[in-house]
């Protein structure tokens, strides 16, 4: 929440959403909240839970989506899942296609000093350097925090959470 509130605008889309509790803290604080997700079974929980207060977009992020508009974009966890180059440049795409100018995308993937496997698939994971050539000239980094996150099964995950600006 430091991230996503550090950046200007309140229209904001969750990628890989899964259950998130995110989006709750978002909807309390006034955002107006997207979630998209793979999944419709993620979907289906976080609809049970916030009803018609925010919108659901069933998609795969590595084709390419109609997703509206946007502020600001965020992603835990979902790029590092994405192993193919083709597949990542879909993202960036995807991402190019609903943050305007002047809009954010914090993106949060595991670090390459951390896990190279998760849930039993296999990651790819990224450093500061690898996600500003990953997501190109039209992007500026702004922030980038390394953190272990510890996960529910109590093994400890690093991470790398950035602010990219789109210019
Ligand atoms: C590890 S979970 C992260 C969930 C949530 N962001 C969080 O931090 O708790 C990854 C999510 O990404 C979704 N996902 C995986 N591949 C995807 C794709 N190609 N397009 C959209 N969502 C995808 C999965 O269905 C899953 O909900």
């Amino acid at each position: 929440m430091d991230l996503i509130s550090s950046c200007d605008g309140e229209k904001i889309i969750v990628v890989g959403a899964g259950a998130t509790t995110i989006v709750d803290t978002l909807l309390e604080n006034d955002y107006q909240v997207t979630v998209m997700d793979i999944s419709s079974e993620a979907l289906r929980i976080l609809s049970k839970r916030h009803g018609t207060n925010m919108e659901y977009i069933h998609g795969d992020l590595t084709s390419e989506l109609e997703l509206g508009e946007y502020n600001i974009w965020h992603d835990r966890a979902v790029l590092h899942f994405l192993l193919h180059e083709s597949e990542m440049k879909s993202y960036v795409a995807n991402m190019e296609s609903c943050i305007v100018s002047g809009g954010y995308a914090v993106i949060e993937t595991f670090s390459t000093d951390g896990a190279q496997e998760c849930c039993g698939l296999n990651l790819h994971t990224y450093d500061e350097e690898m996600l500003v050539e990953l997501l190109g000239s039209n992007w500026t980094l702004v922030e980038s925090i390394r953190h272990t996150h510890v996960n529910p099964f109590g093994g400890d995950r690093p991470y790398i959470s950035t602010i990219f600006k789109r210019k």
